[in-house]
């Protein structure tokens, strides 16, 4: 008898019939408040009407139209919709299917456009499985270890987690970049950095936002010494944080950006924009894949658009969020096995912790079982599962935010 993988871990029990909205509903009946919404993936809720309507329209009249045979209509209508959305002076898009991949895709052109071999990555960053990602990840040692070598010319610097340091913003912000300098002095020279790979707010690595001062100073010292920024917002773009782009509220700027997940509510697609002259410095033949910029996914990412923008999502990322950071807090007044509420918009996070302020994992696996049981799904990160994350659809009402809030706090106790 044939069987999934072993090691493909189920953060719950339930088995998925189907989807509609915040919802989730097992083969049973049962109804689930969904705020994993496929870690962070579908932002406009389960089967939206108009982005089924536009993936069945488009799969009845072109599935795969392999974009460097053919060039299909969804594809550009897709590039030109990004444009509403895309930083200014980033007009320029490849794209693939996974996260990873576009984050492969980021280093392979910061390395062809400066010739230089090295990436700087920040403690705690996630950017994915494949083997160039896992390099560049260490939000936990599962992603990375037992299949060394791994891609060389990776260095890492502090991330400013003022939490897990103990100490406020700005001293985090302060040795974060006094370490890069050193980092810069003794282990990557400027002129062998090709880049510095960093997420506006760790996802995996447990949910911790960046702070201004730290980007400002990634952008400043990438201005001097010639070395590209690139912002992996794969979790934090399409209006998670309560802003289009994670790097919004940081009034940052990135040479290139990649983004995935929230981008077409569940079709596997990704992408990495850059400026035009920037993406040019890619080699010849280096960009391309069978799948990428699939004709259906990108009929459904153009309907994601549409939906983000006419429903208003970002705004109201932004506004639930502030509902439900508010009753987190509220709650963790009263459990002091909380130690942290943390977070932008709908990408929330409580971490909890002992008494002398070690990882309290054993507490947060269980109530975020005890939640699922409960009928709200969540998720935990961070390198020591303590953190249970929220990342529901975009479409949550305020209705469900009360209705997660009080399972959560059955859950706590
Ligand atoms: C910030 C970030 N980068 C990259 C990835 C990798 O994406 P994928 O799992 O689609 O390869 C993820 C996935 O969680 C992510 O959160």
């Amino acid at each position: 008898m044939t069987q999934l993988s072993p090691r493909l871990k189920q953060a719950t029990p339930v088995v998925v019939d189907h989807g509609e909205g915040v919802y989730l509903f097992d083969t049973a009946g049962r109804r689930f408040l969904d705020f994993t919404a496929g870690i962070g993936v579908t932002s406009t809720g389960h089967c939206h009407p108009r982005v089924v309507e536009a993936a069945q329209a488009q799969v009845a009249k072109l599935i795969h139209g392999q974009y460097t045979t053919v060039m299909h209509q969804p594809l550009l209508a897709l590039t030109e919709r990004l444009g509403e959305v895309l930083p200014a002076g980033i007009d320029t898009l490849f794209f693939a299917n996974s996260g990873s991949e576009a984050v492969e895709a980021s280093i392979r052109l910061a390395r062809m456009a400066t010739g230089r071999p090295n990436i700087i990555v920040f403690s705690g960053g996630f950017h994915g499985r494949t083997v160039a990602a896992a390099s560049l990840t260490t939000s936990g040692t599962k992603v990375r270890a037992g299949f060394a070598p791994l891609m060389a010319g990776v260095s890492v610097a502090p991330f400013p987690h003022a939490y897990h340091y103990g100490w406020d913003e700005d001293t985090a912000t302060k040795f974060a970049l006094r370490e890069l300098d050193f980092l810069l002095a003794t282990q990557s020279a400027p002129d062998d950095t090709a880049a510095f790979l960093v997420e506006p707010v760790l996802g995996e690595g447990g949910y911790v936002p960046a702070s201004t001062a730290f980007l400002a100073g990634l952008r400043e010292r990438a201005d001097r010494y010639g070395i590209q920024l690139i912002l992996d917002e794969v979790q934090t773009g399409f209006g998670r944080t309560g802003r289009f782009w994670g790097h919004d509220h940081f009034d940052s700027r990135a040479d290139i950006l990649v983004m995935a997940k929230g981008i077409a509510s569940g079709f596997p697609l990704s992408a990495i924009a850059a400026p035009a002259a920037l993406m040019e410095k890619a080699w010849p033949g280096s960009q391309g894949g069978t799948y990428g910029g699939n004709a259906v996914a990108c009929a459904a990412a153009v309907a994601t658009l549409d939906v983000i923008q006419s429903e208003g999502l970002v705004e109201n990322s932004a506004v639930q969020g502030q509902r439900l950071v508010a009753g987190l807090r509220a709650t963790a007044a009263d459990h002091k096995e909380i130690g942290d509420v943390r977070g932008l918009g709908l990408m929330l996070a409580c971490e909890f912790t002992t008494a002398d302020g070690s990882p309290d994992t054993a507490t947060a696996t269980r109530v975020h079982a005890a939640a699922a049981a409960n009928g709200l799904l969540l998720l935990t990160c961070g390198p020591f599962g303590n953190v249970v994350r929220m990342i529901p659809p975009l479409i949550v009402t305020p209705a469900q935010i009360d209705e997660a809030l009080a399972l959560w706090t059955t859950s706590l106790t």
